[in-house]
C-alpha cells in the first residue's frame, strides 16, 4: 500500500451527515481529487440484484466481487469508477439499493475487495476520500482525518429533500426509518464497523451551511 500520510484527508460518518458535499467542496478547495466510497458499495449492491444474487448469500457475492471489472476514470475533479465497463450512474441511488447496502457491506469478502479498489484509486494522486472507514481501515495512515454527524431529524430531513428532489415517491417517514435501519446495521456490524477513527476532528454539521463546514475542515487541514 503507497503511504497516504499527506496525500488523503479522510472523512467518515453516517448517512446524510453532509459527508459527500464537504468531501467534494474541500476537494476543490485543495484541488485534490474526489473519492465517494459508498459509491462502489452502492455500485457493487447494484450488480448482485442485477444478477439476481441473494444478498445473504455471502460466497455468491464475494465471488461476484472478484470477478468484477473495475476501471476509473477522471471526471470534474472526482474519480468515477466502472464495473464491467459499466459507469455507476443515479441508478445506485435507488431506494432498492438503500435498502440492501448495508447487508452487501457486511460482508467481509465484499470489504476487503472494495478496499483494494480504493486503494488503487489513491494512486491516481491525492483524494478527499468519504466513507465509514476510511480513516480506520482504508487510510488508516491518513494525517487529516474528519467524523462528520448531524441530528438524526436533520439528517433524515436532508436525505428526503434529496429524493425528493429526483421525485421518487418516497414519505419522510420512510427515509426516517430506512436512515435509521442503515446506521444500526453500519455501526453494529463486525467488519469495519462505522467509528470515528483515533484523532478524528468530529464536526457536529446540524445547523450549519457546506460552505461554513468546507472552510472550517480546510481551514483545519492548513494548520495542522
Ligand atoms: O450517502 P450515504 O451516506 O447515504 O451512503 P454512502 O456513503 O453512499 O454509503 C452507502 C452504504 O455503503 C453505507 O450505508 C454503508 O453500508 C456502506 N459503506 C461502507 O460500509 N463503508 C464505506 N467506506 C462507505 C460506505
Amino acid at each position: 500500500m503507497i503511504p497516504t500520510i499527506n496525500t488523503v484527508v479522510a472523512i467518515d460518518g453516517p448517512a446524510a451527515s453532509g459527508k459527500s458535499t464537504v468531501a467534494r467542496g474541500v476537494a476543490r478547495a485543495l484541488n485534490w481529487l474526489y473519492l465517494d466510497s459508498g459509491a462502489l458499495y452502492r455500485g457493487v449492491t447494484w450488480q448482485a440484484l442485477e444478477n439476481g444474487i441473494r444478498i445473504s448469500a455471502g460466497p455468491a457475492l464475494v465471488g461476484m466481487v472478484a470477478e468484477l471489472q473495475i476501471a476509473f476514470a477522471i471526471a470534474d475533479g472526482a474519480i468515477r469508477f466502472s464495473l464491467n465497463d459499466m459507469p455507476l450512474g443515479i441508478e445506485i441511488r435507488a431506494p432498492r439499493v438503500d435498502k440492501h447496502v448495508s447487508a452487501v457491506a457486511a460482508t467481509p469478502g465484499v470489504r476487503q475487495g472494495v478496499t483494494r479498489w480504493l486503494r488503487k484509486a489513491a494512486e491516481l494522486g491525492p483524494l478527499v476520500a468519504e466513507g465509514r472507514d476510511i480513516g480506520t481501515v482504508v487510510f488508516p495512515d491518513a494525517r487529516h482525518k474528519f467524523f462528520l454527524d448531524a441530528s438524526p431529524d436533520e439528517r433524515a430531513r436532508r436525505r428526503y429533500d434529496e429524493l425528493a428532489e429526483r421525485a421518487e415517491d418516497v414519505s419522510p417517514d420512510e427515509v426516517g426509518r430506512a436512515l435509521r435501519r442503515r446506521d444500526t446495521l453500519d455501526s453494529e456490524r463486525d467488519a469495519d464497523p462505522l467509528r470515528a477513527a483515533p484523532g478524528a476532528v468530529a464536526v457536529d454539521t446540524t445547523g450549519l451551511t457546506i460552505d461554513e463546514v468546507v472552510q472550517a475542515i480546510v481551514a483545519r487541514i492548513r494548520e495542522q
